[in-house]
């Protein structure tokens, strides 16, 4: 029934919501398994595809969108599907989900958890899920001026509904709808939570040389191969966390560029100090995207991800109102996504080596011990000054 009425829309309709493309592009590497899930005629598949994404499938259970979609952008591989049959995928056979715009238009309770559970069913443990969806405190059910059926949820509503993946980030953003109304969107990354079989089936995977079918060889993947890879990725991932010492939850994190050091502050004292490396173009506020730079000033770590291309991350609440402002006014992006991290994955064994070099975009690096022990230490919310 929900498929003939988008059918019926398929060649008026100009969809505008939007993703949340900078933390997508940072959070997923390009050569990811991407499943665009109800992707209408292909709008999201071919944004990602346009920047670079190598292998992303569309799928939609409106023929005529999907037709559409064809016609628009040849290239891309876009699917139709019945939404009464399970996806046609196997488990675990992406690394990353994104649905924009989709369980809005599923008001059913019913149909969206099970849509939910088929996402889930079909991400990679560990892999992200991008929503991107409209959103009311209040809630409310309506149709849209085109009489498509719609079902605006509160945040509470939304994060209800993906109780069972692991939230790394969310945000309630302006939008508007396609007649330029003013509304919100629930925006959000959330991980696919390892059950017990499917973690020692991840495990099992990440001792082998990584990579999907279009990843390209890279050096950690070389020694992943090689007869050191297994000794490597333990002294990368397993011996930082046994090596790493429990520590008094941290009230502050103190950064000074100028001495290369990262503290940990309680009570007002330092208690913990690492060497950290800096990004190309250490000196001064960051100011622009691509300028290397890591900023100053006063912010707060305000979420993490687990498994980022370096042994975890925290990131830095960067570019704050102030920032976007001075980069406006210069008409230039302040850049973003500056994360306290370890050693690029597959390096961790060199980390002490690498940390003589400031080698990141702006990001502040330290080895994968101390990122096990700051990780620990360091809740969601933690402010962080960063001084020259
Ligand atoms: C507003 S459009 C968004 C399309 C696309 N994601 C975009 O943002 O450009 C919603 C799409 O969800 C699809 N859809 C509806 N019910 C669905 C379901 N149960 N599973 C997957 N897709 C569904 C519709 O066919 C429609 O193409």
């Amino acid at each position: 029934m929900t498929a003939e009425i988008w059918d019926n829309v398929a060649d008026e309709v100009n969809f505008n919501l939007k993703i949340d493309r900078e933390r997508f592009f940072a959070l997923i590497e390009r050569q990811a398994e991407v499943l665009d899930f109800g992707c209408g005629y292909g709008r999201i598949s071919n944004e990602l595809a346009a920047c670079g994404y190598t292998s992303v499938t569309g799928i939609d259970p409106s023929s005529a969108m999907i037709e559409r979609g064809r016609k628009m952008f040849p290239g891309l591989s876009l699917m139709h599907h019945s939404t009464k049959a399970e996806l046609p995928f196997a488990d675990g056979s992406f690394d990353a989900v994104v649905a924009c715009a989709v369980l809005t238009g599923i008001p059913s309770s019913g149909e969206r958890t099970q849509a939910v559970a088929e996402i889930a069913r079909v991400l990679k443990p560990g892999g992200f899920f991008h929503i991107a969806e409209f959103c009311s405190e209040a809630g409310r059910v309506f149709k849209s001026g085109l009489g498509i059926p719609m079902r605006y949820s509160s945040a509470d509503e939304w994060r209800d509904l993906f109780k069972t993946f692991h939230c790394c980030h969310e945000e309630v953003v302006g939008t508007t709808t396609m007649s330029g109304k003013p509304e919100s969107s629930y925006r959000a990354f959330y991980k696919n939570q390892l059950t017990r079989q499917r973690a020692q089936q991840a495990h099992d995977c990440s001792v082998m040389p990584s990579g999907g079918k279009n990843a390209t060889p890279s050096f950690s993947s070389a020694v992943n191969r090689s007869g050191f890879g297994v000794g490597a990725y333990f002294a990368d991932t397993r011996l930082p966390a046994m090596l790493a010492e429990d520590l008094p939850q941290a009230e502050a994190v103190l950064v000074i560029k100028g001495e290369r050091k990262l503290y940990l502050l309680r009570d007002g004292e330092r208690y913990r100090a690492y060497p950290i490396a800096l990004g190309g173009d250490p000196s001064g506020h960051k100011q622009q995207e691509g300028d290397q730079r890591t900023p100053e000033g006063d912010y707060v770590l305000d979420w993490r991800n687990p498994s980022s291309a370096f042994h975890l991350s925290l990131h830095v609440s960067y570019p704050n109102e102030d920032d976007r402002a001075r980069a406006e006014a210069r008409g230039v992006s302040p850049g973003g996504m500056i994360m306290v991290h370890g050693q690029r994955n597959g390096l961790g064994w060199l980390g002490s080596l690498l940390q003589r070099w400031d080698w990141t975009d702006g990001c502040i690096a330290v080895t994968n011990v101390a990122m096990e022990e700051i990780w620990r230490a360091v809740p969601n919310g933690t402010p962080i000054r960063i001084e020259p």
